[in-house]
């Protein structure tokens, strides 16, 4: 937890950017894994640990923006919790180290809401991505759930998502530290890949990585010698020399906080030569960004300078052919490319999302693309100072979409199906670093950036410890 002030300032500030009404920010509750008293890992709401800081079920917080007072609803525990939990710090405890003085138990939460509704005062809240919480909230405000988010509160929405995608001092002190632990997953993972290996037994040991941290991986551990399959969680794969092993994982630290890091190496160490020729293009790609961001800039150009900096290495190894500006402006790269350059990152590794990816990523500035690959963009607004986001450029060669287009002869005037037809099992390669926007550029996150370059991977891979 950071100091109570971070809290009270942030509090603040949100209520600075409010009329009037209140705010009400419902905590997680614990959720059943298959029977009430065997649970999912607790994992706190976004929201709630951003104003509130509790990480804790049972928990809601409120800002009645007319009183300018802050509010915490919570249970003491009983005898019985003890009994099984061990003692706990009392609510008010807990609530004065975040700094809010007025405290009341759970149930008075109903009452106090009903109030304030019959006296018609607006209650904002962002939607709910919880079942457990769609129903409360559904109780609570007596709105139906099915009708929570289109009830949520846009002016409530945009002011969070001002505030939070500007990281503070103490987030980006603790984004950079806890980048060491994002790379000791990846050099795991990258000293076990060698012949013989099974994709599980290093999926398995990059999550101890993140739980003998205090955290836990930010997503699910996506490791697979398929990467053309963007989001691959199979892990019973055998590793042979000469594959590709895409391995896109991130740290969850005990804050909360995300890192997001994706690496590809052949196993064995040394990349082919047709290994090589694609892998320089997406690093060229990715360095490119790296070297170019800067506030002011939109994170959509980068995405077009991504995508234009893959088209002319796939031109020069003649599977694209044709200008390259044309190209990328029809969208033919997305035949390699199918999803966007990144995304915002902080207390959820695609930050905000549940409040509305267009919110975060686009803001009032620019309408999404509903061209195929571009449309998958999900942060594309202006850059500004204290942004952190993803740089995770492709090249994939995923049969069935090859086959697809094909048959339609799509983007025929960009694109060199005969060529495509030796990269059939080639499969797929990403590269993702954690940038931080500064006031004159942009740098990436922690103070060792996890090896990249053909020359890092030969010296790391397969080697043990
Ligand atoms: N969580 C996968 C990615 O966005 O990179
Ligand atoms: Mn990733
Ligand atoms: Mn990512």
């Amino acid at each position: 937890m950071f100091k109570r002030e971070v809290y009270l300032q942030r509090r603040l500030q949100l209520r600075n950017s409010l009329n009037s009404g209140l705010v009400l920010i419902l905590g997680n509750s614990e959720s059943p894994y298959n029977y009430p008293s065997n649970t999912y890992p607790f994992r706190q709401d976004s929201n709630f640990l951003y104003f509130f800081g509790i990480d804790h079920p049972g928990f809601a917080g409120v800002l009645d923006l007319d009183e300018g007072q802050d509010l915490i609803f919570g249970d003491d525990v009983d005898m019985d919790d003890i009994i099984w939990m061990g003692p706990q710090p009392s609510v008010s405890e807990q609530a004065y180290n975040v700094g809010v003085e007025h405290t009341h138990a759970f149930s008075a939460l109903s009452e106090y809401l009903k109030k304030a509704i019959a006296k018609g005062r607006k209650i904002h809240f962002t939607p709910p991505s919880r079942g457990e919480n769609k129903l409360m909230l559904e109780s609570l405000t007596g709105i139906k759930a099915s009708e929570l988010k289109a009830s949520a509160s846009v002016e409530l929405i945009k002011a969070i998502v001002k505030l939070r995608n500007i990281k503070d001092a103490n987030e980006i002190a603790h984004l950079d530290e806890i980048q060491k632990v994002g790379y000791l997953m990846h050099t795991t993972a990258m000293r076990l890949a060698s012949e013989g290996a099974h994709e599980q037994m290093i999926a398995a040991a990059v999550e101890h990585v993140a739980l003998q941290h205090g955290g836990q991986v930010s997503f699910p551990v996506i490791l697979s010698k398929r990467g053309e399959t963007l989001h691959n969680h199979y892990h019973n794969n055998i590793l042979t020399n000469g594959d590709l092993l895409l391995v896109d994982c991130g740290f969850e630290s005990p804050l909360h906080y995300a890192t997001d890091n994706t690496r590809t190496f052949a196993i064995g160490g040394t990349f082919s030569t047709k290994q090589k020729e694609i892998y320089e293009i997406v690093l060229a790609a990715n360095n490119a960004v790296t070297a170019a961001v800067k506030p002011g800039l939109f994170y959509k150009e980068m995405h077009i300078l991504a995508a234009r900096t893959i088209t002319k290495g796939l031109k020069h190894l003649g599977l694209m052919k044709g200008d390259i500006d044309e190209a990328v402006a029809a969208g033919a790269h997305a035949l390699f490319m199918p999803h966007g350059l990144g995304h915002m990152m902080g207390l959820d590794v695609h930050d905000m999302e549940d409040m509305g990816e267009n919110y975060v990523g686009y803001g009032d500035e620019l309408e999404r693309s509903t061209q195929f690959g571009t449309a998958y963009l999900r942060l594309a607004r202006k850059l500004q100072p204290g942004f952190v986001l993803t740089n995770e450029p492709g090249i994939y060669f995923i049969p069935a979409l090859i086959d697809q287009w094909h048959s339609q002869s799509l983007h025929s005037d960009f694109i060199n199906y005969d060529k495509l037809k030796d990269y059939r099992d080639f499969g797929g390669i990403r590269l993702e670093d954690d940038l931080l926007i500064t006031e004159h550029g942009g740098r990436m996150l922690g103070n060792q950036r996890i090896p990249v370059t053909a020359e890092e991977l030969k010296a790391i891979v397969g080697k043990g410890f």
